[in-house]
């Protein structure tokens, strides 16, 4: 195999500062995700983390708990030199976000890092807190002189999902955010475009000449995204409870896929000539019908043993909970290459598999050549990205069955990843963290496309909240969801692939 590009360097001296670090995203993402990038030489020697949360820690204290964090959660092959390299790098602030005196020391602390390491003063701040502080704490490191750039030297802001919980409130973030920085100092995560599964969908389009004359209306019958997680609300109840799957999974992840799917070729490969692209095809999408979106609430499940509880029966969820576990919609996109062409996607969680895919599905051959034959009917051809667990991307089609007379059967051409690049430990925030590190927001979203993802699951969201559901749990936990996601394919005369 012949590798095109080039070999990505270590970045330049920085430190990370990660607030609300004495959580679970510190430990079991950011902490693996700079080991990983420390075994692959891409951090700077010149680096430092400094933590800052309200835990009661000492510096001493939390170095040895993410010692013993990065050795649980990056395995037993964990190289204690590259464990030690990051921990001696490590700094921790006690306070709360409330106090701007803490903010002062946070300040103080950093001089320390940048004298101790040469981090140069660039700095670029990692949000690990709970939404409602997001606010405050861009609010926090603007007063405290945290957020100003100068010739030379950057300051930057990490900030994860949720992006609010509706547009207007995305829109009042964003607009409370700019008060403290500018646009170009903010990347808002996405973790999705961190996999690397994900970021083929544009090579794979882009960088081949022989499927983009096909992908429209002309070839494409429609589009299934899936996302089906086996896991249950585990112990995020309290957040899964004001949040549910539509919230949780659509704006943000799934509309992702959509708009990697469906934008147009960017006239380069610059964050804003993609990200411009996204945008538009985000604004094409037709705000979502209501009428065509159903939902759905796993109860325990059935036949399994053990026996797997119910939604309401999760820690901090009511017992009376009509929050939904399982959405699934049907999208149209308003433009000339997706005019008709639906978008279906689901989501939920407690499902019978983890996979998560899309399904370009073509049109039939137009003329039934084998009518004469034992041949009944010519299935659809349908090429499958696989972005979880087994990635890699599949292209079913029609073969003749060896033997007498004409019979067909469908057979595939595979790609899968691990073939060609073999099996890499890794968190998916790696190449996020490095591009917040280099200053590249490709993969960040810009703040016209949250509010496009609010804008077209709002009307779903306006009719959900004033209609409860009346039929919660309505599937049980390990099956494929509620019969009214298979009816909202069946009466466009489609059904979801099923899975082996
Ligand atoms: C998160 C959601 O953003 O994505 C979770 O809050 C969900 O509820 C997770 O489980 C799914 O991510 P992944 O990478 O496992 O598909």
């Amino acid at each position: 195999m012949e590798i095109f590009g080039s070999h990505a360097h270590a970045a330049g001296p920085c430190a990370m500062v990660i607030l609300g670090a004495a959580g679970d995203l510190t430990k079991r993402l950011l902490f693996p995700s700079i080991y990983n990038l420390r075994k692959t030489n891409l951090l700077p020697e010149s680096f430092g983390i400094v933590c800052m949360d309200r835990a009661d820690f000492t510096e001493d204290t939390f170095r040895t708990h993410m010692a013993d964090m990065m050795h649980e959660f990056v395995g037993a092959d964990a190289d204690p030199a590259i464990v030690s390299w990051v921990d001696e790098r490590i700094f921790y602030v006690q306070g709360d976000f409330s106090d701007p005196a803490n903010f002062t020391r946070l300040a103080g602390k950093l001089s320390e890092v940048d004298h101790a390491h040469g981090t140069a003063g660039n700095y670029f701040f990692y949000m690990a807190v709970a939404p409602q502080f997001f606010s405050l704490v861009a609010q926090q490191l603007c007063t405290a002189g945290l957020l100003e750039e100068s010739e030379g030297r950057f300051r930057r802001l990490v900030i994860e999902k949720p992006f609010g919980h509706d547009q207007v409130s995305a829109k009042q973030l964003n607009q409370d955010l700019l008060k403290a920085m500018k646009e170009t100092q903010i990347y808002r995560i996405d973790h999705y475009l961190g996999k690397e599964t994900v970021q083929n969908m544009l090579a794979f389009r882009f960088a081949n000449g022989i499927f983009e004359p096909i992908w429209n209306r002309r070839y494409i019958d429609h589009v299934q995204i899936t996302v089906a997680e086996t896991v249950g609300v585990e112990e995020r109840g309290g957040f899964y409870e004001s949040a549910g799957a539509l919230r949780d999974m659509v704006p943000n992840h799934i509309l992702q896929l959509v708009s990697l799917s469906a934008m147009e070729p960017p006239i380069s490969f610059s964050a804003k000539a993609i990200h411009d692209e996204q945008v538009k095809v985000l604004d094409a999408i037709h705000p979502a019908d209501p009428l065509e979106a159903v939902r759905g609430q796993y109860g325990p499940s059935e036949g399994t043993d053990p026996q797997m509880p119910g939604y309401r029966q999760e820690v901090k969820v009511a017992p009376d909970s009509s929050t939904e576990t399982f959405v699934a919609a049907k999208l149209l996109i308003d433009n000339w290459r997706w005019a008709g062409v639906p978008f279906y996607l689901r989501t939920g969680k407690r499902l019978a598999k983890r996979v998560t895919e899309v399904v370009v599905q073509f049109r039939r051959a137009p003329f039934a050549l084998f009518r004469r034959t034992a041949v009944q009917e010519l299935p659809p051809n349908q090429l499958i990205m696989h972005l979880q667990p087994d990635e890699g991307i599949s292209l079913g089609f029609e073969a003749k069955v060896p033997g007498p007379g004409m019979n067909l059967g469908t057979v595939d051409l595979k790609f899968a990843y691990t073939d060609y690049f073999g099996k890499e430990s890794r968190t998916g925030y790696e190449t996020l963290i490095y591009d917040v590190m280099i200053g590249d927001p490709i993969l960040f979203q810009r703040a016209d496309m949250i509010e496009a993802g609010w804008g077209v699951i709002n009307p779903i969201l306006e009719a959900w909240k004033n209609k409860k559901p009346t039929v919660f749990p309505n599937y049980p936990a390990g099956s494929w969801g509620p019969n009214c996601a298979d009816d909202l394919l069946g009466r466009d005369g489609r059904k979801w692939r099923t899975q082996e």
